[in-house]
């Protein structure tokens, strides 16, 4: 069995990571539209058409059997018309908002994404239909996916930087604070370390990868019960970039992650 696992960069190796864990036989395609990188500020119009391209031309390519938006920025636009357009199975990656209002005890939770993903009319349906008891907090940044990428590939983190991003989401309202922040962004597990340094205090980083993962699963294992027919056909798993030339750190770090550069 084939997965594709797609993000505009690196951070959908955050999933890619727990991919493994659960499906350790099958086959993996990494798909980075890096030449489009970072989507967050992305026109939504222009952005969807990208999107549907790149995915519709690999698709037709790799031919997987499952595919998994690693990527909240993408998939709270696009998945709904991918699903409609192809016969596969989609696992996608969205804002994390029920399981943080199920389990947030101050009733205060924060969303932290990139500039698209807290704009979309998904995110907010996310909100209405999973969270309305609760108060959600938006925050979207513009340059937490890049520092990400940077740091993935053996750059300093500005802390005062991350510190600043961060901040809006710490709310305090009649004594209670926030508690939860869900990561809705594939490329913000990487920078965990350097939140909780700079967190005015501590609260749960809820991160889906896990969840999102054994989701794909799921959906692979309905389809084909008997699990041996799960395991790889090439015993390789490929990263293949839009750019058609990843720098070298970036082929080092996919290397790390057992991907061979196409
Ligand atoms: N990793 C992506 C996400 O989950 C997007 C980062 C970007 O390209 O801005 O939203």
């Amino acid at each position: 069995m084939t997965i594709m696992v797609f993000d505009s960069g690196l951070g959908g190796l955050s999933i890619l990571r727990e991919v493994r864990a659960v499906l350790p036989s099958s086959d993996i395609v990494y798909l980075a539209d890096d030449a489009a990188f970072p989507y967050g500020g992305w026109d939504q119009e222009k952005l969807i058409v990208r999107i549907l391209d790149v995915i519709s031309t690999a698709i037709g390519k790799v031919k997987p059997d499952l595919v998994i938006l690693a990527c909240n920025t993408a998939s709270t636009l696009a998945l709904d018309e991918l699903r409609s357009r192809f016969d596969i199975p989609f696992v996608g990656t969205v804002p994390a908002i029920k399981p943080a209002a199920e389990q947030t005890s101050s009733c205060l939770i924060s969303v932290l994404a990139t500039q698209g993903t807290v704009k979309r009319q998904y995110t907010r349906n996310l909100i209405a239909e999973f969270a309305d008891k609760v108060h959600v907090r938006l925050v979207g940044s513009e340059s937490l996916a890049k520092i990400a990428e940077a740091h993935l590939t053996g750059g300093q983190v500005d802390l005062d930087l991350v510190h600043r991003q961060i901040l809006p989401c710490f709310v305090e309202l009649d004594g209670a604070r926030t508690d939860i922040i869900v990561l809705a962004c594939t490329h913000y597990p990487f920078l965990i370390n350097q939140f909780r340094k700079v967190a005015p205090w501590p609260v749960d980083w809820l991160d889906p990868a896990e969840p999102i993962a054994r989701q794909a699963k799921r959906l692979l294992t309905k389809e084909n019960p008997d699990e041996t027919s799960l395991a790889s056909a090439n015993q390789i798993d490929i990263a293949q970039f839009t750019s058609g030339s990843p720098d070298k750190a970036s082929i080092r770090l996919v290397s790390g992650f057992g991907l061979q550069v196409n």
